[in-house]
């Protein structure tokens, strides 16, 4: 590669979570992206061993995506959500409730992650109030989750760094504990132990009364702190401590959506059905800013239901809320997952990739390994201040040719759909050669 764009000036983009006086010094570009690889400023070619973030299970550079794009912007560039609309949004939102667990209907859409979560927040209040039962003020989350960057997701955040900072905008939240099982560094699959850590749900209806209880979030499988995989009969127990005590099932399903785990959702890989879903990342490819909320035909209609025909019923939504160009690339997106069966190539997949990453195991530097579907946690032996180890290691990762999302010593492995063997055998030689 020889046409390397290099920016006149690093200085003024301020980048998120990034360190970026350091990065500034030693800046990492990708120029430029096509199947499972990226390409660096400097001509390096790098395997993306983490679908960028999660997001591009497809393959970088589809072309369908972008002629669907570029065709939609052509013919109708934005069209205002509120109260009205385009055809494609109601297209999509057909397609994805297609695949979506059964009473799962409905979708609102969003522009991100964080966005589906605050979204969600506000359509478990909505439910309640229109039920008379706007007593459930309180929320349940856990230990070690990620929803997201914006106020309601921070507040639910499990995550110290993430909040830390920051003024929880919902003082009613407590937290379950994680389900990292501290004895069993190396599991993969799910544990056969820890069933009962779910019965923090019903402490917390017992210690709060149920009927103040709003909704329980939880990622199915906690991705950006280390791939942690529920118990065995985990959700399952959430399940029905919620149905025991009207607390709303709320499943983060921004990493876990559009097949990561092998199955369209979490909930289908598990056999546990929320009341809601957050979807974002896959759900385009990763090749426009999008996120959805799937939810229960009994939430939509006891919502909208509540007020009068012609009265606007949930009092939320976002200027680019189904935008045409999103919706355009969510399409071909889901179409493209459909006509090549990508669902069931990751699921093929899965073993040999689990089967390589399990590998690394003998490592010295290497102190946990969990992993489900095509996902990975790999924790390192800390070396100095927490994270340190993890941030210069995958710095190091990348000049050797693989990026890989860290969240301080951990790396989280997510592997593209259409990855072939070869391309799981050179990542798990880059991570050894890397480690060793
Ligand atoms: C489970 C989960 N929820 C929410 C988010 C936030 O998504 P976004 O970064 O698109 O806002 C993420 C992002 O990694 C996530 O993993």
């Amino acid at each position: 590669m020889d046409d390397l764009s290099f920016p006149n000036s690093l200085e003024e983009h301020w980048m998120p979570f990034t360190a970026n006086r350091e990065f500034k010094k030693d800046p990492r570009l990708v120029v430029k992206s096509s199947g499972v690889h990226l390409w660096d400023h400097r001509g390096g070619k790098i395997l993306d061993g983490s679908s960028g973030l999660f997001c591009v299970p497809a393959g970088h550079g589809r072309t369908e995506i972008a002629d669907a794009v570029h065709a939609q912007l052509l013919v109708n560039d934005y069209t205002a959500p509120f109260q009205s609309s385009h055809p494609g949004s109601f297209e999509l939102a057909r397609k994805i409730t297609a695949i979506t667990p059964e009473d799962i209907n409905h979708v609102f859409f969003t522009n991100s992650g964080s966005e589906s979560i605050d979204t969600a927040l506000k359509i478990v209040m909505a439910y309640h109030r229109a039920r008379g039962e706007g007593q459930r003020t309180r929320f349940v989350s856990r230990d070690r989750a990620y929803h997201g960057v914006n106020m309601g997701g921070v507040s639910l955040a499990g995550m110290v760094k993430n909040r830390e900072t920051f003024t929880s905008v919902m003082p009613n939240v407590v937290c379950l504990r994680h389900t990292m099982i501290g004895d069993e560094p190396y599991l993969r699959g799910q544990p056969e132990k820890g069933v009962e850590l779910a019965d923090d749900l019903e402490r917390f209806a017992q210690t709060y009364g149920g009927s103040t209880i709003a909704a329980c979030f939880v990622e199915p499988i906690a991705g950006s702190t280390g791939c942690l995989v529920p118990p065995k009969g985990y959700l399952e127990r959430l399940r029905e401590i919620c149905d025991a005590h009207g607390i709303l099932l709320v499943f983060d399903e921004v990493i876990t959506g559009f097949g990561r785990l092998g199955t369209p959702f979490a909930a289908d890989a598990f056999g546990v059905v929320p009341d809601i879903m957050t979807m974002a990342k896959a759900l385009t490819n990763g090749c426009q800013p999008m996120g959805a909320v799937g939810v229960k035909d009994m939430v939509y209609e006891t919502v909208t239901e509540a007020s009068p025909q012609s009265a606007i019923e949930f009092f939320h939504g976002y200027t680019y809320s189904g935008h045409p160009a999103a919706c355009a690339a969510g399409i071909a997106t889901q179409d493209i997952y459909k006509n090549e069966g990508l669902f069931d190539k990751a699921a093929e997949l899965s073993e040999y990739f689990l089967d390589k990453m399990f590998e690394l195991e003998s490592l010295d530097k290497v102190v946990g390994i969990r992993g489900y579907g095509l996902m990975a946690g790999i924790d390192l032996k800390p070396e100095g201040a927490p994270g340190a180890f993890g941030t210069a290691l995958q710095k190091e990762l990348f000049w050797n040719g693989l990026h890989v999302k860290f969240t301080g010593d951990t790396g989280i492995l997510a592997p593209q759909f259409i990855a072939t063997r070869e391309n799981i055998d050179s990542m798990v030689d880059i991570l050894r050669e890397s480690l060793t």
